[in-house]
């Protein structure tokens, strides 16, 4: 097996084993702590994948860099030279805490600042979503694709709100109801890898979001782009992990996003180009 099959069959097992762990705990879950915010949630199922998935990547790669939600890695960004894994233990932590079905792992690779490989696995539908650099895009194994609708009367896309919403005015708000009169549906689905899952495999066109953080979106990210679709920030620029926000979908209705957005990015200032290794297909 080459050493590329390896590490994402690796990736897969991780994914596997801290989507039953979630399971595990989910009847009995104790603990529901708040960090930053009221609505920003932590539970000691959130504690334990990202102490089993730290333990196990360190033991088969002792070398490589660890970026973990919970800050059970050992660094604090996805950009270095050589591999970065970017883990979200629990993505979608509000909708487990609160007994809602949508809720992920995702795990994904950087390699010299490139996002190199994803993994993402919906625990309670066995989904299990993958992309390596260059292989293509795959769901439970079988090749998927982005959706080809052409316009956004058309199209289903999927956002969300961050947890200082009740604070800030960059709470995506107003962006929600320009959308809003202009397609076909918008759903909220609490879990930002579970949006770029769906993107990838055609279910929804599109997503935005901002203030995200690297292990929301280097998964989908690669899995999005592997599928065929497009992921920049908000001004069509390349996408910067550490930034967090994010624009992907099919390449027909990328351009039709970007400008629904424009000008909230340019209220906002979001046209970082800092990392232009990574350009928007
Ligand atoms: C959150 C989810 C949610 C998104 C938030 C993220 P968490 O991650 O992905 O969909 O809107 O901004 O922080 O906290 O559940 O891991
Ligand atoms: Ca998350
Ligand atoms: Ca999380």
């Amino acid at each position: 097996m080459g050493m590329k099959i390896k590490m994402l069959e690796f990736a897969k097992e991780l994914a596997r084993g801290s989507g039953a762990l979630l399971m595990e705990y989910l009847p009995k879950l104790r603990t529901i702590e708040t960090k930053q915010t009221i609505t920003d949630l932590v539970t000691d199922a959130d504690r334990a994948s990202e102490a089993w998935l730290v333990s196990q990547i360190k033991e088969r790669y002792p070398d490589h860099l660890i970026l973990g939600e919970e800050g059970g890695g050992n660094t604090t960004t996805p950009y270095a030279d050589g591999y970065v894994w970017v883990i979200d233990p629990l993505d979608g932590t509000v909708n487990y805490a609160h007994k809602l079905p949508i809720f992920a792992v995702s795990i994904g690779l950087m390699k010299d600042g490139e996002a190199y490989l994803g993994v993402i696995y919906i625990p309670m539908l066995d989904e299990l979503f993958c992309a390596i650099k260059g292989g293509g895009a795959t769901r439970n194994g079988e090749k998927i694709k982005i959706s080809d609708r052409q316009i956004l009367q058309n199209s289903v896309i999927a956002t969300g709100f961050p947890y200082d919403k009740h604070l800030s005015e960059r709470n995506n708000i107003e962006n929600f109801g320009r959308f809003l009169k202009k397609i076909r549906g918008i759903r909220r689905m609490g879990a930002a890898s579970v949006d770029l899952a769906y993107v990838a495999s055609g279910a929804l066109d599109g997503y935005w979001e901002e203030k995200l953080k690297p292990w929301d979106i280097v998964a989908g990210g690669i899995i999005v782009k592997e599928a065929g679709g497009c992921v920049s920030g908000y001004s069509g620029n390349p996408v910067d992990w550490e930034a967090g926000h994010i624009v992907a979908s099919n390449p027909h209705i990328h351009d039709q996003l970007l400008e629904v957005l424009s000008p909230y990015a340019i209220k906002h200032h979001l046209n970082s180009t800092r990392y232009i290794g990574e350009n928007t297909q």
